[in-house]
């Protein structure tokens, strides 16, 4: 196991009807907040924004507003939110809604409390030291962002969609109520669950050994979402199916299972040069480069590969052929992909040449390698692209 130091200080609070309980976690912070939402016809029509609005006038707030957050979210909005955060001298940013509601909380929250350019942050200029609390109401399970330490903007101007982590981000709170996740599409609440399955396959594939106990919760973890997800995709209304997965959203990407192990990364990095430059919504990226990536490095660490085919994919182990049993797994994690209805190739996402590969790789890389169980560099990520035009198996 190798050293760590880990701390996920979010207060995690299910129940039906959580979002009453706004106003009062709100105000353990702070007399002042600005909600942020995505500002559409989902968030008014089911009278979210006004429940909220209620709950947090109710306590007293003085409440400010950010609505009109983008899927692979903008730093233009960040923009607008730090200004009114400053004007106003708001002490609070609370996000309703999934991932790129949350992220764009956290970005105005560093902002704030930032003497310059938020995009300094994210460019890695200059480093993250402290930040407005931030707490979300959560209506996607998915990224995760309720209580990681990660916030990823896009930067329109220039096509970067990058990240920024410090522990300073995370949430201090979330409230979730599966209800709220009863009206998702059908293929918002599939990205999801590729996403929240990603996040510990990120950190499962690793090149560090002897990490027996988290290897068996990630297992758990992403056993118990591939369950799940079948429950919410027969039945929208199964509340416990959609609270085990807002649960799995959180601890599949707040750390724990990370400890003590190096972490891959690959699969997210190569995603986001996708969504930077063609807008693709963030799970749609990993269901169709996960099964290319998988297929491209599981010769790097084959007992490891045939671990996951036999824990989490219910493969038979093959002792004498390991590498069957790997791609066993490989050929099954293709066929809940294609259960779930997630793409599978640049085609379905809308990728239909290969002109902007190198310029990805070459901004996937930054002039080093990705990835951990196989390091890769800017040939291995085109290769990867164009295995993930077709997707076949070898
Ligand atoms: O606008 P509409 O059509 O209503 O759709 C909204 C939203 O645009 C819909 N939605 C959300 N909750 C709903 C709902 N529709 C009906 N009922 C509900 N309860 O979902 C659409 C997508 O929402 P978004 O917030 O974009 O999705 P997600 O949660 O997947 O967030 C994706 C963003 O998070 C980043 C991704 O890169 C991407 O930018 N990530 C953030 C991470 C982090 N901070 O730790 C880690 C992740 O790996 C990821 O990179
Ligand atoms: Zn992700």
């Amino acid at each position: 196991m190798d050293d760590f130091s880990f701390v996920s200080p979010t207060r995690m609070i299910l129940r039906r009807g959580a979002i009453a309980l706004a106003g009062e976690e709100v105000k353990r912070y702070s007399d002042s907040v600005l909600l942020t939402h995505y500002g559409d016809r989902f968030i008014y029509d089911s009278g979210l924004r006004d429940r909220v609005m209620n709950a947090l006038e109710g306590a007293g707030l003085r409440c400010f507003e950010l609505p009109g957050v983008q899927p692979n979210p903008t730093l233009d909005l960040v923009y607008k939110g730090i200004e009114i955060c400053r004007k106003e001298k708001v002490g609070f940013v609370l996000a309703l809604g999934g991932g790129s509601v949350i992220d764009t909380a956290k970005a105005v929250a560093v902002g704030t409390a930032y003497d310059g350019d938020v995009w300094d942050l994210y460019l890695g200029k200059a480093s993250v030291e402290q930040a407005l609390p931030v707490g979300s109401i959560m209506t996607l399970p998915a990224t995760g962002s309720e209580g990681s330490n990660g916030s990823v903007i896009t930067n329109m101007a220039t096509k970067q969609k990058r990240d920024i982590m410090s522990d300073v981000i995370r949430p201090a709170f979330t409230l979730m109520d599966p209800e709220l996740t009863f009206t998702l599409p059908r293929k918002q609440t599939v990205y999801g669950v590729v996403d929240m399955i990603s996040h510990v396959m990120e950190r499962y594939f690793s090149s560090s050994v002897g990490n027996d106990l988290t290897d068996r919760m990630g297992e758990a973890i992403m056993v118990s979402a591939m369950h799940n997800a079948r429950r919410v995709l027969k039945n929208p209304a199964d509340y416990d199916a959609r609270a085990e997965l807002m649960v799995s959203s959180v601890v599949a990407h707040n750390g724990l299972v990370g400890i003590g192990r190096a972490q891959d990364w690959a699969s997210h990095c190569m995603g986001a040069q996708l969504s930077g430059y063609y807008n693709i919504v963030h799970g749609a990226t990993l269901s169709v480069l996960i099964p290319a990536w998988v297929e491209y490095v599981y010769r790097s660490n084959v007992p490891r590969f045939a671990q996951f085919a036999v824990r989490v994919m219910g493969a038979e182990p093959d002792w004498v052929h390991p590498e069957e049993t790997a791609k066993e797994g490989i050929r099954r994690l293709r066929a809940f992909y294609r259960e779930l209805g997630a793409p599978q190739t640049m085609q379905e996402i809308g990728v239909r040449s290969d002109a902007d590969y190198a310029a990805m790789a070459k901004l996937a890389c930054g002039g080093g390698k990705i990835g951990c169980i196989r390091p890769l560099g800017e040939e291995d990520v085109i290769r990867i692209f164009r295995a993930a035009e077709t997707n076949s198996e070898e």
